[in-house]
C-alpha cells in the first residue's frame, strides 16, 4: 500500500498516542491499586481518621483541606507534609499552611501503621487521598472509590504557594482561572467550595471584610450587616499572631460536610470573598443555586470533583519514591 495515502491516517495516529500519553499521568492511577501488595491498605487508612474524626471532629474538615493544599502544589505528591530544612523553608510553613494547616499526626499514625505491615509500598501522597475519601464519607455521607498509585516527591518549597494557592479575596473570574491552571472547570470550583461549609477559620483570614475592606467601605457590602456584627465580636480589630480566634465557618451544621454552604452565600453569609463571589457572581450564581436545591447531586459532584483533584499532576511508575515517614525524604 502506498504511503501517500495512509500519511494522513499516520499522522492522526501519532498524534492520538503523543495527545494520550501526555494527557497526564492520572490515567496510571488506578482504584485498587495495592489489592496485591498490600491487601489491606484502605481499610488500616479508614480506622485510623475514624479513630481521629471520633477523638476531634475538626481533624475531618482538616484533612480534606490538606489533600487540596498538596494537589494544587505540585500536584497529589504529599509536598505538603515535608519538613523545611535548614535554608530550605517547606510549603507546610507558608501562612497559608501554617498554623492552621491540621491533621499531620492523623496521617503519620496511619503511615506508622502501614510500613509496619507493608514496608516502602505505600505512598504518603495515596494515603493522604484515602484519607480526605474515608473523612468525606463520615462528614458528609458522600463516598467514592480513589484511584491510586501515586508516588511521594522530593521537593517542597514555601515559595510555590502564593503562585498555586488561591487566597480568600479571589473573586470568580480569579477563581476560574486558578482552577483552569490545575485542568479544573468553573462548575468542579464550585462544587469544591462546598468543602467550606464544615470546619474553621482563624480571623486573620476574613477581618479585612469587617474592619479595612477599601477606601470607601470599611466593611464588605456584601457581606450580611447582622453576621458581620456577630464575626467582629469574635474577631477583634487587630488578629494575627499569637492572638488569631477561630470561627466555624457553617454556623448550623459546623462539622457536617453539606449543601449548606450553598444556602449560606444566598444569604450574604459566605466568609471569605471567594466564598461570596460564588453568588455574586453571574459566571457561577447559578451553579450555587442548583447546589442549593440538590444535594444529592452535589454529592455526586463533589465526590467526582475529590477524584479529578486527586489526579493533578501526580507521579507515577518509577517517579518519585516511597516515604518511610511522611515528612522527610528517603534520598
Ligand atoms: C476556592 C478557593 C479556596 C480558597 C480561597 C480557600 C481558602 C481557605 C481559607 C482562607 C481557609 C481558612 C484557613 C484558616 O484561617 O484557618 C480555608 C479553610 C478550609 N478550606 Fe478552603 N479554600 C478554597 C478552596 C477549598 C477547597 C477546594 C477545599 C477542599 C476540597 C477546601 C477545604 C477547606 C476546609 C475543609 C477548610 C476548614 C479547615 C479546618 O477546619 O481545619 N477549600 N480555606
Ligand atoms: C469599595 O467597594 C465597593 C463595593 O465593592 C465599591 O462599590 C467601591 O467602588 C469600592 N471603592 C473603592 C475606592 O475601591
Amino acid at each position: 500500500m502506498s504511503c501517500l495515502k495512509c500519511l494522513p491516517l499516520v499522522l492522526v495516529a501519532t498524534i492520538s498516542i503523543l495527545m494520550l500519553s501526555s494527557a497526564s499521568s492520572s490515567s496510571l492511577l488506578k482504584v485498587g491499586f495495592y489489592t496485591y501488595t498490600c491487601p489491606h491498605a484502605e481499610k488500616i487508612v479508614a480506622d485510623v481518621v475514624e479513630e481521629a474524626i471520633v477523638a476531634n471532629a475538626g481533624i475531618a474538615a482538616g484533612l480534606i483541606r490538606m489533600h487540596f493544599h498538596d494537589c494544587f502544589v505540585r500536584g497529589c505528591d504529599a509536598s505538603v507534609l515535608l519538613d523545611s530544612l535548614p535554608g530550605a523553608r517547606a510549603e507546610k510553613d507558608s501562612p497559608a499552611n501554617n498554623p492552621s494547616l491540621r491533621g499531620f499526626e492523623v496521617i503519620d499514625e496511619a503511615k506508622a501503621k502501614l510500613e509496619s505491615i507493608c514496608p516502602s509500598t505505600i505512598s504518603c501522597a495515596d494515603i493522604l487521598a484515602f484519607a480526605a475519601r474515608d473523612a468525606s464519607l463520615i462528614a458528609g455521607g458522600i463516598n467514592y472509590a480513589v484511584p491510586s498509585g501515586r508516588r511521594d516527591g522530593r521537593i517542597s518549597l514555601i515559595d510555590d504557594i502564593p503562585q498555586n494557592l488561591p487566597p480568600p479575596n479571589f473573586n470568580a473570574d480569579q477563581l476560574k482561572e486558578n482552577f483552569a491552571r490545575k485542568g479544573l472547570t468553573l462548575d468542579d470550583m464550585v462544587t469544591l467550595s462546598g468543602a467550606h461549609s464544615f470546619g474553621v477559620s482563624h480571623c486573620s483570614s476574613f477581618a479585612d471584610r469587617l474592619y479595612r475592606f477599601n477606601a470607601t467601605h470599611p466593611q464588605d457590602p456584601s457581606l450580611d450587616p447582622l453576621f458581620a456584627s456577630f464575626l467582629k465580636q469574635r474577631c477583634p480589630r487587630t488578629v494575627g499572631g499569637a492572638s488569631d480566634p477561630t470561627v466555624t465557618m457553617d454556623l448550623i451544621t459546623p462539622n457536617r460536610l453539606d449543601n449548606a454552604y450553598y444556602v449560606n452565600l444566598e444569604h450574604r453569609r459566605g466568609l471569605f470573598g471567594s466564598d461570596q463571589t460564588l453568588y455574586d457572581s453571574e459566571l457561577t450564581r447559578r451553579m450555587v443555586v442548583e447546589n442549593t436545591m440538590r444535594a444529592r447531586v452535589w454529592r455526586k459532584k463533589f465526590g467526582k470533583a475529590m477524584v479529578k483533584m486527586g489526579a493533578i499532576e501526580v507521579l507515577t511508575g518509577r517517579q518519585g519514591e516511597i516515604r518511610r515517614k511522611c515528612n522527610i525524604v528517603v534520598n
